[in-house]
Parts: C-alpha cells; structure tokens; sequence
C-alpha cells in the first residue's frame, strides 16, 4: 500500500505503541484486500462492547491499547453493551458481569470514545452525511449509512473500527470506492408494507435472494414508494443478518438510486413471500410469551413516544424492555414519557439490548417486532419467538 509520511510514522511507532497496533491491522487489511492507499474517516462506531461477546481476551485486547497510548482522532460511538450502564441492577445483570462490563466502557472512554452504547449512532448524533467515507462495525448501522445517507462504509470487525478510530484513516477498497456500489439485480416489491415488522420480513426475504449468489450482488428495490426511518431502521438490521447485505438502493427513498437503471436480472416479491417470511419469524407454539422487547435496532423517540400513549394508567404484566440509546432515553425523561412507560411497570434497557445482554437461560419465548431480533433471540439465546406489529407488541404486555 502507498502509505502519506505521517502514515509511515504511525506505522513505525512515532506515534506510540497503540497507534502502531492499529496501523499495523489496517495495512493487514488493506494488503489483504489490494487497497491501494488509506482514506481518512470522518467517523467511527465500533461494534464488539458487550462483555458477553468480548469475554476476558476482549478486555485484555482493549485495556492494552488504551494503555499504550490509543486516543481517538475522529468521531467514535460504540455499539449497545450488555446492560444498562446505570440502571442494570433492575435487568437482573449480575454484579460479577457489571464489573466487566464497567472494564470495558473505561478502556474505552480513557482512547476518548464517546461511550453512548447503541446501534443506531445516525439517530444521536454521530451523523455523517453523503458522500463522506467512516468505519462503522454495526451491521445494521453500516447498511443504513450506505444506503439510506450514501455515506461510505465496509462493516468493519470490532479491532479494525478501532484502528481506524485511532488513526483517522482506513482501507480504500470495497463500498469506500464507487464502481462496487452498483447494483446487480432488481427486486420489485408489490406489497404493502404498513408496519416495522412489514420491513422486517421484507428483509429477510430479499436476504435471503441475494444469499443464492456466490458474489452477492446490490439489491436494487422498486415498489416501495415511501419509509419513516422506523422502517428503513428495521429492513436494514433484517436485510444485513439474512442477506449480509451492507448496501442497496431503493427507487424514491435512497440517494444513490437514481444513479442506477433498474438491473436486467429481476424477482417480484410477493405477499405470499411476505406471509411466508413472518410465519418461520414465530417459532412460538403458541401466543404466550415471558419477554417482550421492542428496539431493535435502538428505538426513535417517535416510537417511545407511541409505547407512553400505548401505555397511560395501564399495567403491564410481562418483562418488557425498551431497548435505545442514552441520549434518546433522556428526551424522552424531558417528554414525560418515561415516567408513563415505568409507572406501567415497563422497564428501560438504554445502552443495551434482548440479543447482546446475558439473558439467555432467563426467559422461554420473545415478543418482538424486529425480524433481526428474532434470528439472533433464536440463535444465541435459545428463544421462542413470535413476531408482531409495533402496537401488537405493546400490547401483549397487558394480557
Ligand atoms: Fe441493535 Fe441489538 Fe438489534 S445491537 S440491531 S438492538 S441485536
């Protein structure tokens, strides 16, 4: 790789031992990759913040960089941990866990990482904009700023978005160059799509299309002429776990669609295929449930706002999480509306979420509204699912 001078410097420990680690995994990568140089981000979100996903070796890894000097030089966030940083007493964590995980959100807050845990980090501004090249980690938040902002990100692995954090600068290869952001075969959807749960299912079933292919092409999508951010929120979590899927284009809701002339190869997307995609989301025998959770991804606050009105002077009878970011958590404190969701018995998870929090063992079957939750409750937790409208699911916690 063609490295500046002041990249060779980091390269060669000028700029300390962690600048020199994670320049070192950057070259690896880009060599891996024919990168013929760097590119500087303007920001970072790392992935890999749960103390259940990163055990001991994971803290070792991140105490040691911190330790040898690593400070950010852009915009970093991190990705949800694996409990509610203030509140994670009442979400039953223990205090061995806490302990770790408190660890881990140190090492890295002392490399001066913004330490707001969640996987929507467009929602609480670390917001870039289009065109801009970052290094985000998050699944579902790379496939959002690829295609719903036209930003330029790869998804990067836990130790690759940090170099980057601490370099400024990553790879030049994959979704940062333009020629690999064409599309490469069109999906026309003819169904309507009223509900999160809707996107979801369409995420699973355009995943899954584009998982046939050995080189999986970008999805161009027609048909869906109109998507809150709720929406795109929920397609991109579903469509980047069942598809792998970091970039599409959708005609009339993301900027680069216009680009592209509809690709020659096509598939029409059904309600049957709908149907069909929410009915293997409920694995759930039957309709009872001992977990509810809605935020996944992190929840807006127009959503929190609607579980307060949903939830005014009734009484829930279920654990019911509501899952989001810190700073989302605190409008909605100033709105009132946390104080309507507690009063009914709901409890706030901010920081965290029902996948990478150590609940598995703890509970049978999840409600939800997020296809991405139900693949991973079902995978890492062992859970029974049952997949329902954003309402729905609210209001299975008052049965
Ligand atoms: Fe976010 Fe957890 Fe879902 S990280 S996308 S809420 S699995």
């Amino acid at each position: 790789m063609k490295l500046t001078p002041e990249e060779q410097q980091m390269l060669d420990g000028a700029y300390g031992r962690a600048t020199q680690k994670a320049m070192e995994i950057l070259v690896a990568l880009g060599t891996i990759y024919d990168a013929e140089r760097m590119v500087p981000v303007t920001s970072v979100q790392i992935a890999g913040v749960s103390y259940d996903n990163l055990g001991e070796a994971g803290l070792h890894f991140l105490s040691e960089m911190a330790d040898g000097g690593g400070r950010t030089r852009v915009l970093t966030t991190l990705n949800p941990a694996g409990m509610d940083i203030e509140n994670w007493q009442a979400l039953g964590i223990s205090e061995e866990f806490a302990r770790s995980q408190m660890l881990v959100i140190d090492a890295f807050a002392r490399m001066n990482v913004v330490t707001t845990c969640s996987c929507t980090p467009y929602l609480i501004g670390n917001s870039p904009h289009f065109g801009q090249h970052i290094a985000w980690a998050e699944s579902s938040a790379v496939c959002y700023a690829n295609s719903v902002i036209g930003a330029r990100s790869n998804r990067e692995g836990g130790p690759s978005a940090l170099a980057a954090a601490l370099t400024g600068i990553t790879p030049e290869y994959g979704f940062h160059l333009e020629e690999n952001r064409r599309p490469g075969i069109t999906l026309e959807v003819k169904v309507a799509l009223p509900d999160n749960d809707d996107f979801g299912a369409l995420g699973v079933v355009i995943g899954k299309q584009l998982e046939r292919f050995k080189q999986k092409p970008i999805a161009y999508i027609l048909g869906v002429d109109q998507a809150s951010v709720e929406n795109l929120k929920s397609f991109c979590a579903s469509v980047a776990t069942y598809g792998g899927a970091a970039l599409f284009h959708m005609r009339g809701v993301t900027p680069e669609a216009d680009r592209y002339a509809p690709p020659d190869e096509h598939i029409t997307i059904t309600q049957a295929d709908l149907d069909a995609a929410k009915a293997a989301l409920t694995s759930a025998e039957s309709d009872e449930a001992d977990f509810v959770s809605l935020g996944c991804p992190h929840l807006t606050l127009n959503e929190i706002a609607r579980i307060a009105e949903l939830l005014k002077g009734r009484t829930v009878t279920k654990e019911f999480w509501i899952t989001t970011a810190r700073p989302t958590k605190q409008m909605a404190d100033m709105m009132g509306y946390t104080r309507s969701i507690e009063e009914a018995g709901a409890k706030f998870a901010a920081d965290t979420c029902c996948v990478v929090a150590p609940v598995k063992g703890r509970f049978k079957v999840l409600v939800t509204d997020s296809a991405k939750a139900c693949y991973y409750a079902a995978g890492k937790n062992k859970f029974k699912t049952i997949i329902k409208p954003f309402d729905e699911v609210v209001l299975a916690t008052l049965k």
